[in-house]
């Protein structure tokens, strides 16, 4: 035994016994929660060991699952137009349209990852997390579409390299909602041209990090990504098309990571041996009252995250309710096609199965009813309205700073379990779950959550057999989150922004 394992077992064991004898007050052990998980699974095979504590339970994780901690190139990198990069969306939205972001801010410096990563990656290091998920810039590496940008190429390989240094397992995403302007200015997402250029991207980052990292996600939410940034209109690039342009966005970001999943698999699965997947993300839904049948609820559950899951990894294409739904409606409107895209069996084909794990972030559930009403079909359409889906909190429910962010780790172990039966019990990565608040360094709500999520996913495992094999923090730092700038502070470090240095301390939940 090395002698960190054999700390590790000292920590865990003196934990139990105090915890068991009483000698520490519950809020104790809850304290030192997040630092004994991270502390104690790096870097071999020591189990993790959770405590419930309202009930002096316990339950421990797989040996091989891995914990980690996740970011977003836009949110962090700064270095907006540095060395070659060229504007994304959102870059573009938010130098014209200040007044979107609740505090006024932008990202164009961030915490400056672009030139301090090292400080994340140590900052990831310093907790003994096993993985680091982040994302990659897209116009740091294809600024106009054609040419190769060997600074952006340059940048990553530092990134990866620097992990690799620390023993931390690179997890990378390809596109976390940063879309190129000039990809955008062709049509962006609802226009189908996006498949070749997100294939050809894809391309590019096998080829050149295909060697050092192992794990691939393609795309981050394609539901919230696709509802608000083309359905509200609100997230760049702020296109207003709900009903529409949302399900043009979601059929072709289906094809474009079906595409790159194969290319991969054709063309350096050989060479390199990785998985490559997609990161969707659901609330698990809970009836509010008996007027939801069991039917209604399903068909809510298809709506929600069978829109993307069912193509993947279900029956194939979308679920029937929608397509058979959204049809109807379509011809009520007066409309000659339905406004949800078909897929051709070819197409159907070439999705399902193209995924090696289901990446999934996690954050709260709500309770639902559905509007059974007719509609008037000159009404502007939605998703909402397609679905009828009326979502609401319970006031039991514990509400993070985040207006929809309540703390509900039974629908976690509901959702996993409805994944499992569902889908047939694929691999589950979790690659989000956080909370947020005002910032306070004293973050004992965060290792709450924290603490109940993850005995809500050893449960899952355990008792339910969920093929559950990884779960990741949101997120590194208090970073820029988008429509509400920097008010919304969801990090295990405070970031210290008005400082060049960008110094970043612990919070108590990783101290
Ligand atoms: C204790 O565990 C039981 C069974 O898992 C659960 O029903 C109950 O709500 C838990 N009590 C508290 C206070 O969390
Ligand atoms: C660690 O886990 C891996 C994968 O589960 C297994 O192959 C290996 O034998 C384990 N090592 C030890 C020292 O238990
Ligand atoms: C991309 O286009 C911009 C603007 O036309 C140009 O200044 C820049 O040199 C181009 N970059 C590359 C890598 O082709
Ligand atoms: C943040 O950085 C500024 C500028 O370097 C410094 O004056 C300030 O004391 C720092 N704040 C904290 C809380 O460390």
């Amino acid at each position: 035994m090395s002698r960190t394992i054999k700390f590790i077992v000292v920590i865990i064991l003196t934990l139990i016994s105090l915890y068991t004898i009483g000698s520490w007050s519950e809020q104790t052990v809850i304290n030192y929660f997040v630092s004994i998980i991270s502390k104690s699974i790096n870097p071999t095979n020591s189990t993790i060991l959770i405590a419930d504590i309202s009930n002096k339970s316990s339950q421990k994780l797989p040996e091989n699952f891995k914990i980690g901690i996740s970011t977003s190139a836009y949110q962090i990198e700064g270095a907006w137009d540095a060395d070659g990069k060229t504007p994304s969306t959102w870059d573009t939205l938010i130098h014209s349209h200040p007044e979107l972001i609740s505090d006024g801010s932008n990202a164009d410096v961030a915490s400056d990852s672009y030139h301090l990563f090292k400080d994340d990656i140590s900052a990831v290091n310093s907790i003994g997390l096993q993985f680091y998920r982040f994302s990659i810039s897209w116009t740091r590496i294809l600024p106009n579409g054609s040419a190769i940008n060997q600074n952006g190429i340059d940048y990553y390989n530092k990134v990866i390299d620097e992990c690799l240094a620390n023993g931390i397992e690179p997890v990378v995403t390809m596109f976390h909602w940063d879309l190129p302007q000039w990809l955008q200015d062709l049509g962006g997402l609802p226009n189908e041209i996006f498949i070749d250029y997100f294939v050809a991207y894809a391309d590019v980052l096998f080829k050149n990090f295909g060697h050092k990292v192992k794990r691939w996600i393609t795309v981050n939410e394609p539901y919230n990504y696709c509802i608000i940034s083309y359905g509200f209109g609100i997230w760049a690039p702020a296109i207003k098309s709900p009903g529409v342009g949302d399900y043009l966005c979601g059929h072709h970001l289906l094809i474009a990571h079906a595409k790159a999943y194969r290319l991969y698999r054709e063309k350096y699965f050989k060479m390199f041996g990785g998985e490559v997947g997609i990161t969707l993300e659901s609330p698990y839904y809970i009836p509010k009252d008996s007027s939801v049948s069991d039917k209604d609820h399903q068909r809510a559950l298809q709506y929600r995250l069978g829109w993307f899951a069912n193509p993947l990894f279900g029956t194939g294409g979308y679920p029937h309710v929608m397509i058979d739904e959204i049809n109807e409606r379509s011809k009520v409107e007066g409309r000659p096609f339905s406004r949800l895209p078909q897929m051709s069996e070819e197409v159907k084909k070439l999705i399902l199965g193209s995924a090696d794990f289901l990446g999934m972030n996690y954050y709260t559930s709500s309770l639902i009813l559905i509007n059974k009403a007719e509609r008037d079909p000159r009404e502007e359409p939605s998703w909402f309205s397609d679905s009828g889906v009326k979502e609401s909190a319970d006031p039991t429910w514990k509400q993070a700073k985040t207006f929809w962010l309540y703390s509900v780790p039974d629908g976690l172990k509901s959702l996993l379990n409805w994944i499992k039966n569902e889908y047939n019990n694929p691999p589950v990565f979790i690659t989000e779950n956080g909370w947020s608040d005002e910032g306070q360094m004293i973050d004992d709500d965060r290792i709450d959550y924290v603490n109940s999520h993850l005995l809500a996913v050893a449960e899952a495992v355990n008792e339910d057999q969920c093929n559950v094999i990884a779960y990741t923090l949101w997120s590194l730092f208090d970073s820029f989150e988008w429509n509400s700038g920097y008010t919304l502070k969801y990090g295990f470090f405070h970031v210290n922004y008005s400082s060049p240095t960008k110094e970043k301390t612990p919070k108590k939940s990783v101290e």
